[in-house]
């Protein structure tokens, strides 16, 4: 919420039981949406009755404005990324404004939506393997002890991102590379084309499987790799 919005809402200590139930169940996607989706016929259908991959998109459009409005009124001296949007608002490219109120509204859902998920999922799973394999998860440990013992022992987020943290950086991205958290990309063809033989007519939506590249025997001989060295 403070990335997103920009907003203290002190989750952990003091949870809007609302607020938190929608954030969780985000990517709830109901079976119907995800089986009908597999049919060209869905994209016209979805729009038809405002479906959205989304979950709650309307309840995160009503507090991003809320939002919007407060910070408009009040500013947080804080150069966040809503504060950019703001500024961006103010400015204009050839008479055309570079951000509308709507677009700032859509950038915040898409931020939370992008942000809330991968994170908190990277996390679990990098907790989950750390757990099983203990003397990895010692060579972590030793790395942010002598880290921090190098910047004289404060600790703060800030703190935390200005450092060097190579061991641990290699461990998050194993774990992302055996469970990408966006396991699948997807893209639509613009022109049509020709790919190894592959025609792609133009419009086409590719799905791009980032699971089944990252578990690829030709790259990836080992389910997973604990020579992070
Ligand atoms: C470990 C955490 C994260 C992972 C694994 C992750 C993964 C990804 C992946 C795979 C994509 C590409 C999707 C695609 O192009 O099809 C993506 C895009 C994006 N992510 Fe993340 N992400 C993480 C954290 C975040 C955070 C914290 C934010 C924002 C606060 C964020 C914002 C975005 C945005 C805005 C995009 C869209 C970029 C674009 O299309 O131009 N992500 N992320």
């Amino acid at each position: 919420m403070r990335s997103a919005f920009g907003v203290e809402v002190e989750i952990q200590t003091n949870p809007d039981p609302d607020l938190l139930q929608k954030a969780l169940t985000l990517f709830d996607v109901p079976l119907y949406n995800r089986a009908l989706s597999m049919f060209p016929l869905w994209q016209n259908i979805k729009k038809f009755f405002d479906i959205n991959p989304i979950q709650h998109v309307r309840y995160f459009e009503k507090l991003g404005r809320k939002v919007l409005e407060i910070r408009k009124k009040s500013p947080s001296g804080r150069r966040d990324l809503f504060q950019l949007m703001l500024e961006a608002k103010e400015e204009s490219v050839k008479g055309t404004q570079k951000l509308t109120d709507e677009e700032i509204i859509a950038q915040t859902i898409v931020i939370l939506a992008a942000g809330f998920e991968t994170t908190g999922s990277t996390l679990a799973f990098t907790a989950y393997y750390l757990a099983l394999y203990p003397e990895i998860q010692a060579r972590v440990r030793q790395e942010i002890e002598e880290a921090t013992k190098s910047h004289g022992h404060t600790s703060t987020l800030d703190f935390i991102s200005g450092l060097d943290l190579e061991y641990l950086d290699r461990v998050i991205s194993e774990v992302l590379r055996i469970i990408p958290i966006g396991f699948v990309n997807v893209r639509q063809c613009n022109e049509s084309c020709v790919i190894k033989g592959v025609h792609f007519p133009a419009g086409v939506i590719v799905n791009i499987p980032s699971y089944a590249v990252h578990h690829d025997p030709e790259f990836w001989p080992e389910v997973i790799n604990t020579n992070l060295y």
